[in-house]
């Protein structure tokens, strides 16, 4: 009997809610509120372009919905099929229950765990090392990883340093039990002492919100740590996978600003042509952002089967990770 013991990627898919708003529309509708910005300084300073935002309504659960059912169909699998689904989100549906079993309600299917993991903009990445892990144990054979976020829901439409970068969307993949990998290795990391820098921290308590329920980012300070540690979690991750930055064929980054983005590639010595970045479309869709760039490579042709890939996130927490795989 084959031992299958590594975990590969089976299948990916996306989705983005329709409502697509470019910066002009942004200024528009933060010049109503009194609110100064320009198109300009939004593409000077992050590369983005356009982002979508779900109508009034409409869930994580039914973005990451959307997303599940196209990497199922791209797996060649059903939902009956998965005996396991992780929902990273830092916007879920409700307090409880998860996301994942609302996703799992909706998916039509019951029995197999399904739970949140919340790392905020790392949430995929977390959510993939976990699942490769249970995979691994034996403990999975099919599990639907997503990514899915209504961060247009926690944005302070008054704060022009934070409303213009994000976005919403979902991304999902099928990780499958193989003989072969699959994912190579992975690398999450926390600190804590930052929580200040980006937060959301208001909380439900005695039936009011407590505490002020909108994000806050002091971007800069977010800008300089994200620089250091996804270089090192980079190389941390090659080096754990016995491989080096010439063995890779793409970076697919958290899409968060595209001079992060170009930073990173610079210091792993990766040509601009090898970094998936669709930040300028989509905007920072927090733990959605890895998943959508990925499915957006791999549907356009660009990521092929036998490619080495690297994943990374970087978010609230502080948290961070990266997870190497071939594709
Ligand atoms: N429009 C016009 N001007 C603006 C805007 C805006 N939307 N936002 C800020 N400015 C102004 C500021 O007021 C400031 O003006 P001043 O010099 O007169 O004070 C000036 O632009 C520069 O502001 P900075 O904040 O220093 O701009 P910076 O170049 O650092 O860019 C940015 C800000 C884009 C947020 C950047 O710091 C960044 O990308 N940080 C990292 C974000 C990130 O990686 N997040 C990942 C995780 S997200 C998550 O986990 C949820």
């Amino acid at each position: 009997m084959t031992s299958l013991c590594h975990a590969r990627i089976a299948g990916t898919g996306s989705f983005l809610p329709p409502r697509r708003l470019t910066n002009g529309d942004m200024v528009a509708m933060l010049a109503r509120r009194g609110v100064e910005t320009s198109d300009q300084w939004i593409v000077e300073r992050t590369g983005i372009r356009a982002r979508h935002f779900a109508d009034t309504g409409v869930t994580s659960s039914d973005l990451a919905l959307q997303a599940a059912q196209q990497a199922l169909e791209a797996a060649g699998r059903r939902a009956e099929e998965l005996d396991l689904i992780i929902v990273a989100t830092s916007t879920p549906d409700m307090v409880f229950p998860s996301t994942a079993c609302i996703l799992q309600r909706k998916l039509g299917v019951h029995g197999c765990p399904a739970f949140d993991l919340q790392a905020v903009c790392s949430g995929f990445v977390y959510a993939l090392a976990v699942a490769d892990s249970m995979v691994r144990a034996g403990s999975a054979r099919c599990a639907l990883v997503v990514g899915a976020e209504v961060f247009s829901r926690i944005l302070d439409f008054d704060d022009r340093t934070t409303c213009v970068l994000f976005g919403d969307g979902a991304g999902a993949v099928v990780l499958e039990a193989s003989p072969v990998p699959g994912i190579l290795a992975s690398e999450l990391h926390a600190d804590g002492r930052h929580l200040e820098i980006l937060c959301t921290p208001g909380t439900v308590s005695g039936g009011r919100v407590l505490g002020d329920p909108l994000l806050k980012m002091d971007g800069p300070a977010v800008f300089k740590l994200a620089v250091g540690v996804l270089e090192s979690a980079a190389r941390a991750v090659l080096a754990k996978a016995g491989r080096t930055e010439a063995d890779l064929d793409w970076l697919v980054p958290h899409q968060a600003n595209i001079r992060i983005m170009h930073s990173t590639a610079r210091k792993l010595r990766l040509p601009a042509d090898k970094l998936v970045a669709t930040v300028a479309e989509h905007g920072n869709t927090s733990a959605a952002s890895v998943p959508l760039a990925l499915d957006v490579a791999v549907r356009s042709g660009r990521i092929r089967r036998g490619d080495t890939v690297m994943l990374e996130g970087v978010g609230g927490g502080f948290t961070w990770g990266a997870v190497l795989l071939d594709y």
